[in-house]
């Protein structure tokens, strides 16, 4: 059955802006996360507390942080490599304190090496104390699991071993988890497979989809999870995103293109269209190039916009 209701985490202002090769001034980025809640979304995933060597687009996470105008019932979660990030993420205080910590590790070793520079385990060894220290904290914790259905250096991943980081994570703690297509290369069955291991470890109200749609699949897998009863997915205003860590990778499923497909099938998010792309058309202008949503490159156009 498909579910009524979804959440969606939006994750263009970390996920979208992280892979930009050109700064984004900070009060752009702030401005992203205000429209975006306002157009109604309820969990924005603002910012990285990694290194600044490694992801210079996110150096500026505690300005950012800093600068955002909360407003009730939305959560805001970064993300976080390691203790240093943790600490990082907490320093400010109630200023800069996110909601929900995200950690993020590969089913892959040659993605974990490449992304956070360790081995799978040494991941887990590093996020053990990062999950217990967010948790009493009282934070949420997410985790996520990148080339769940494919990696950029191994190649084709099994559901073993999406399930096998699935179970690590269970076992340090974490409350949520997210698997993700980091290389958009997952089809439909395929992601139902991987989605089914992380079901048997996390109930479905804690299991999420992150699709980046590289390959055009994003929006297939997504009805595939929804035909499975999973409700929560990451999303990307303008169809932002993808990860310097893999090349190629394009950005993740569009916003807009979930929302509209949604409502077309009656299916509640809680996000005013109109608003979204008008928040896609905004970031789109900043970085100077036309939305990568499909939907909401369209809605712009019937609105008068032109792209070149
Ligand atoms: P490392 O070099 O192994 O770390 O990097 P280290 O502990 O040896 O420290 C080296 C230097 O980094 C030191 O500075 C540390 O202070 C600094 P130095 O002494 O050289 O000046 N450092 C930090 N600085 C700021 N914040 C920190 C931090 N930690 C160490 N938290 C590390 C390990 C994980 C830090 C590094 O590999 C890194 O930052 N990687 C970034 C990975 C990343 O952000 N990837 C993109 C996000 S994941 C993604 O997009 C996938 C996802 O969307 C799902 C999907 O699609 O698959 C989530
Ligand atoms: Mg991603």
């Amino acid at each position: 059955m498909i579910p009524e209701r979804v959440t969606l985490v939006e994750v263009g202002p970390r996920d979208g802006l992280q892979n930009e090769a050109l700064p984004v001034a900070a009060a752009h980025k702030v401005e992203l996360v205000h429209r975006l809640q306002n157009a109604g979304l309820r969990e924005i995933e603002v910012t990285s507390y990694v290194s600044p060597k490694w992801v210079p687009q996110m150096a500026d996470n505690a300005q950012v942080m800093a600068a955002i105008t909360r407003q009730p019932g939305v959560r805001y979660s970064v993300l976080v490599p390691n203790m240093l990030g943790l600490h990082a993420a907490l320093a400010g205080g109630a200023a800069t304190r996110p909601d929900e910590v995200v950690v993020f590790g590969a089913a892959t070793q040659a993605f974990s090496r490449r992304n956070i520079n360790c081995s799978i385990e040494e991941s887990i060894e590093r996020f053990a104390p990062v999950v217990a220290a967010a948790r009493e904290a009282g934070l949420k914790v997410r985790a996520a699991i990148s080339c769940a259905l494919g990696c950029p250096y191994q190649g084709e991943v099994s559901a073993d071993e999406v399930e096998h980081l699935v179970k690590l994570f269970k076992a340090i703690g974490v409350h949520h988890c997210g698997v993700a297509d980091t290389i958009g290369v997952g089809t439909p069955r395929r992601v139902q497979a991987a989605m089914e291991r992380a079901l048997k470890h996390y109930p479905l109200h804690e299991v999420s989809g992150h699709f980046h749609d590289t390959y055009g699949q994003a929006l297939a897998n997504i009805h595939a999870c929804l035909e499975m009863g999973v409700h929560t997915f990451d999303t990307s205003v303008a169809g932002l995103g993808g990860c310097p860590f893999a090349k190629g990778a394009t950005g993740n499923v569009a916003t807009e293109d979930v929302v509209f497909m949604l409502r077309g099938m009656d299916v509640e998010t809680g996000v005013d269209l109109d608003a979204l792309v008008e928040s896609g058309g905004f970031i789109s202008d900043v970085l100077g190039r036309a939305p990568v949503s499909r939907a909401g490159k369209a809605l712009l156009i019937k609105r008068g916009r032109v792209f070149a």
